[in-house]
Order: structure tokens, then C-alpha cells, then sequence
């Protein structure tokens, strides 16, 4: 295939982005008067165990940007391979975000979505300039494991199953540990 120049094809690079799987969270944060935010976020990764630092990347322009640098805590919910509806819902922008949305707060008071396979409760612990959008680095606090279901994936622009390998796979009995 055509090799393209990410530089000077933003429209490229993104096309080229999208052939990377990644899961699929709703970051959570709430507002002085007590107002939930919440949106889409694929950009999440893992960071350091210790001490236990995950990040994500947020549009600059993001509402959502502000109320997280503001509380200086969020929490972050994975999405369920059944929870295309809320990765749609939580990325269009609308004051409404949470009516009908079933929710608790966590221990740093920002929402966890009901529906949510695993959170981390963060704490803002850095914020980095990354370009048209923002690196947020947050420290864990607390976590939960919900119930074991197969994650919401996105890969090319469209939610995709999980299929299990047949072959003796788990990284955590040793295999493909140097
Ligand atoms: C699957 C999916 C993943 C997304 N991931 C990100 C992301 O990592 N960072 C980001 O800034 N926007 C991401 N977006 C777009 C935001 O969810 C969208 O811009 C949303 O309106 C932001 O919420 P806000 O405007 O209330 O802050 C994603 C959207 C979808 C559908």
C-alpha cells in the first residue's frame, strides 16, 4: 500500500491510526456545583505500576478538559462489548450527558457508569501539551473490577468482537516473559 506523509496528511495519519485496536472508556469528572461531565475516550493507556499512573489525551477545546483540570480528579469506566450505545452517547456533545444514565460516585466523587466492565478513581498528577490536544496523566486511586466481559473494541471506525485464541496464549503463566 501507498505509504502516506503523516506530517502534511492529518486526514491520513488518523485513517492510518484507526487500524489500531484500542478499547473504549467514558472519562468522568464533576464540576464545582456538583454538575457530572463524561465523554468517549479511546486514547487510554496504562503508564507506570509504581507508582500506579495511567494517561489519556483530550481535544484542547474539550469541555471536559476544563472540569477535570478544575477538580484535579476523574475517574475512568472501560466500556462492555455491549456498550457501543454509550461510546456514541458520551461522544456527542450535549448538557444533558448523564439523563437516563446509571451511575454511583466514587470515593474522589466523579461518576462510575453502572454499566462499566473496570474503573480508576485518578487524580490529576500531570498535564502535558500534546499538540491540538492535551496528555492527562492521572494517579490511581482506587479501582474496581465490575464483571468479566469481553471489552468494547474500535478498530477501523467500527466496534469489533474479541475472539478467543485456541492456542495456549496467557502471558500472565510465564509465556512470553523474557
Ligand atoms: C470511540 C471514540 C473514542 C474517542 N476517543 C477520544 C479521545 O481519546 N480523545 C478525545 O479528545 N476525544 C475522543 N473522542 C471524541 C470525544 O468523545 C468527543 O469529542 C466528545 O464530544 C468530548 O466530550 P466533551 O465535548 O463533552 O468534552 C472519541 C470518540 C469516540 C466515538
Amino acid at each position: 500500500m501507498k505509504p502516506t506523509q503523516p506530517d502534511t496528511d492529518p486526514l491520513g495519519l488518523k485513517e492510518i491510526l484507526a487500524h489500531y485496536p484500542t478499547g473504549v472508556t467514558i472519562v468522568c469528572s464533576m464540576t464545582d456545583e456538583d454538575q457530572p461531565v463524561g465523554c468517549t475516550v479511546s486514547s487510554f493507556s496504562a503508564v507506570s505500576l509504581d507508582p500506579p499512573l495511567v494517561l489519556f489525551s483530550l481535544k484542547n477545546d474539550s469541555p471536559s478538559l476544563d472540569v477535570i483540570r478544575s477538580a484535579g480528579q476523574f475517574s475512568i469506566s472501560v466500556l462492555g462489548a455491549e456498550h457501543g450505545d454509550l461510546a456514541y452517547w458520551f461522544a456527542r456533545w450535549r448538557e444533558d450527558k448523564f439523563t437516563g444514565i446509571r451511575w454511583t460516585a466514587g470515593q474522589n466523587r466523579c461518576p462510575i457508569l453502572d454499566d462499566a466492565v473496570s474503573y480508576f478513581e485518578c487524580e490529576l498528577w500531570r498535564a502535558y501539551d500534546g499538540g491540538d490536544h492535551r496528555i492527562i496523566v492521572g494517579s490511581v486511586r482506587n479501582t474496581g473490577l465490575r464483571r468479566k466481559q469481553d471489552p468494547l473494541v474500535i478498530h477501523r471506525g467500527e466496534f469489533k468482537q474479541m475472539v478467543e485464541s485456541s492456542e495456549d496464549t496467557d502471558l500472565r503463566s510465564g509465556n512470553g516473559r523474557s
